[in-house]
């Protein structure tokens, strides 16, 4: 037998007891006669005592271990002398009798505690030896928890767990696929599932009423703290079902896991509108945990005074910042750069402040009267202390996200983003379609089988940018943790949407066909959604990216660097595939 007992469990009632521990040698001290190890495992972390005077050579061999020695040990359970209030074990020692090392380790390259010296990429690279570090650890843990509520909570509602496949054909709409050579049908690709948002269609044409999955997704775009190019979904479809079903149950779902995991209330969550969201927070995943909503100036300046910037912007949109009329002027020009980024690309900005001795003080100051900078601050609910930011450009909603990296930086720097507070909301009436520059045509806003707003049908032939979505977003502290919609199952609505989208009737049978013959045998009407899994558990635990609730997860150039993935071919893989290489790899 390995172990009779885990290093997380013994206590003082424990004493006396003969035990055997298995685990990893955290830490060695050598002290007069005596020598103690620190033996970890999952559960937690117990000392051992070797003492010379018992047995010289079992004390020998236990200051011939070194850090992270796999090792068994046999021995009584005793009370410590001096206890360590800090560790659950705290109270007692293993009086060592037996030592048996049953792996030696070489010195790690950093060290396996709570605050390592590893830096990123070392860590990543020996990401095992990273995960036996306690808060790397108990992310998982803490996604275990969430994927067995999760799975339970669906289950109890009927919900079937159904796996998808991962080898599929490509949708180019959305992100670029991962593509996949096929040996036995050569120069043709599978693709890896960006989500298994058609498959689960084709579940509800099949009358599975009720479906999720936790289910690997894939997606060739550039990375970012929440992105990765594989992730998990927590992907749901119902049929006979509208909006408000879809939105009550997974709301249900959300105070479930909040309540379980982090001991929090949901309350009854608002439903805001993308064109709200834009226009008060400029953006469609506000973060509400702090208040510098937008307030449009235009009005407060038209036609008062000679700031040409001004009178020729389309959109003029302040934030009020409470307490920040002390900020020097090297804080100032420090923000004007940061709007000036080129990520950002505002042109300048333009600030009021509002002194406590009630004196004006703005950067447009020689352009307006004191009486329309008071207006202002009446407009923007200012206060005596307060500093206003401004900012205008020809495009409001460009500018409105501008705006938007502002108040966030804002609320970064008044500590207001508190990641152990939860705000969240639905964003609903998102625009069937969006502009993309790239594409020069518009584009489905979440995919193309998302229903329009049946009082927006109207105008899809005239006025396709006018029509609302019937889909909805799950917002959380300013991240988009999930969205769904109500699914097209009417195989001519789903045509026209693929005209519009600029799908020749050809290439929608092409890439569609499966799904448009299936909803020609009696498609019940349905609706989902998906979450993430991995930014809703990197929430619940306050991290700063999803990388860090990924067990093996990728670096930012999509490199998983302990595998040292990807790589290139052997020439006979090649072969075998058909496929001639015309580019110099690495
Ligand atoms: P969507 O594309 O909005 O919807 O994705 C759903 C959720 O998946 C998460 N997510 C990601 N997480 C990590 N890395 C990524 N690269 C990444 N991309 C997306 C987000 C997002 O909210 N089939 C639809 C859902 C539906 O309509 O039912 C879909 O995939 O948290």
């Amino acid at each position: 037998m390995y172990r009779t007992n885990t290093c997380g469990e013994l206590r003082l009632s424990d004493a006396g007891k003969n035990v055997t521990l298995s685990g990893w040698v955290q830490r060695i001290r050598k002290m007069g006669g005596m020598s103690f190890v620190d033996l970890r495992d999952r559960y937690g972390i117990t000392q051992l005592v070797f003492n010379e005077t018992d047995n010289k050579e079992l004390c020998d061999a236990a200051n011939g271990l070194g850090r992270e020695y796999c090792i068994q040990v046999k021995g009584v359970v005793s009370e410590r002398q001096s206890k360590n209030p800090k560790i659950p074990t705290g109270d007692i020692e293993i009086l060592a009798r037996e030592l048996n090392v049953l792996s030696p380790s070489l010195t790690p390259p950093f060290t396996i505690e709570d605050k390592t010296d590893g830096g990123d990429e070392l860590r990543m690279k020996y990401r095992y030896l990273d995960l036996r570090r306690t808060p790397v650890r108990s992310n998982l843990e803490l996604r275990h928890r969430m994927t067995i509520l999760i799975r339970n909570f669906l289950d109890a509602r009927d919900f079937i767990e159904v796996e998808t496949p991962i080898l599929i054909g490509s949708t180019p709409e959305g992100a670029r696929d991962f593509v996949v050579p096929s040996r036995m049908n050569p120069g043709q690709f599978y693709a890896l599932p960006q989500s298994p948002q058609t498959l689960k269609q084709l579940l509800m044409v099949a009358g599975f009423d009720r479906y999720f999955q936790i289910a690997k997704c894939f997606r060739d775009e550039d990375l970012r703290a929440d992105r990765q190019p594989e992730f998990t979904q927590v992907d749901c479809e119902m049929s006979f079902v509208d909006q408000d079903d879809v939105i009550n149950i997974f709301e249900d779902m959300c105070r479930t896991l909040f309540r379980e995991i982090r001991g929090v209330e949901l309350p009854k969550l608002q439903q805001m509108t993308w064109h709200d969201a834009m226009k008060r927070y400029g953006s469609d995943k506000p973060d509400l945990r702090f208040g510098m909503e937008f307030v449009e100036l235009k009005d407060a300046f038209a036609g008062k005074g000679t700031f040409s910037v001004f009178d020729e912007a389309q959109y003029i949109g302040g934030i009020c910042v409470p307490g920040c009329a002390d900020y020097s002027r090297k804080q100032l020009n420090e923000l004007t750069d940061f709007v000036k980024r080129p990520q950002i690309g505002a042109k300048g900005l333009v600030f009021i402040k509002y002194n406590t001795d009630g004196t004006v003080k703005s950067s447009i100051e020689k352009f307006y009267s004191e009486d329309v900078l008071l207006d202002v601050k009446q407009k923007m609910g200012a206060n005596d202390g307060d500093l206003v930011l401004i900012l205008s450009g020809d495009n409001a909603n460009k500018t409105r996200v501008q705006l938007c990296s502002l108040r966030l930086e804002m609320g970064d720097r008044l500590g207001l983003r508190d990641k152990n507070v939860f705000k969240c909301l639905w964003i609903v009436d998102f625009p069937l379609f969006e502009w993309s520059d790239e594409e020069q045509r518009l584009m489905a806003t979440h995919h193309p089988f998302t229903m329009p707003n049946p009082d927006d049908i109207p105008l899809l032939e005239e006025h396709p940018e006018r029509v609302r979505a019937k889909a909805y977003d799950f917002v959380c502290n300013g991240i988009e943790v999930g969205g769904g919609s109500l699914r097209i199952h009417d195989t001519n609505l789903q045509e026209k949407m693929f005209k519009i989208l600029g799908f020749t009737p050809e290439r929608a049978e092409a890439q569609f066909g499966f799904l448009m013959n299936a909803f020609k045998y009696g498609a019940p009407p349905h609706a989902g959604l998906a979450f993430g899994l991995d930014r809703f558990v990197s929430i619940m635990a306050g991290l700063d990216s999803i990388r860090d609730c990924i067990a093996f997860p990728k670096n930012n150039n999509g490199r998983d660097v302990m595998l040292d993935a990807p790589s290139a071919l052997e020439a006979g893989q090649l072969e075998e595939l058909q496929l001639k290489l015309d580019i110099k790899t690495k």
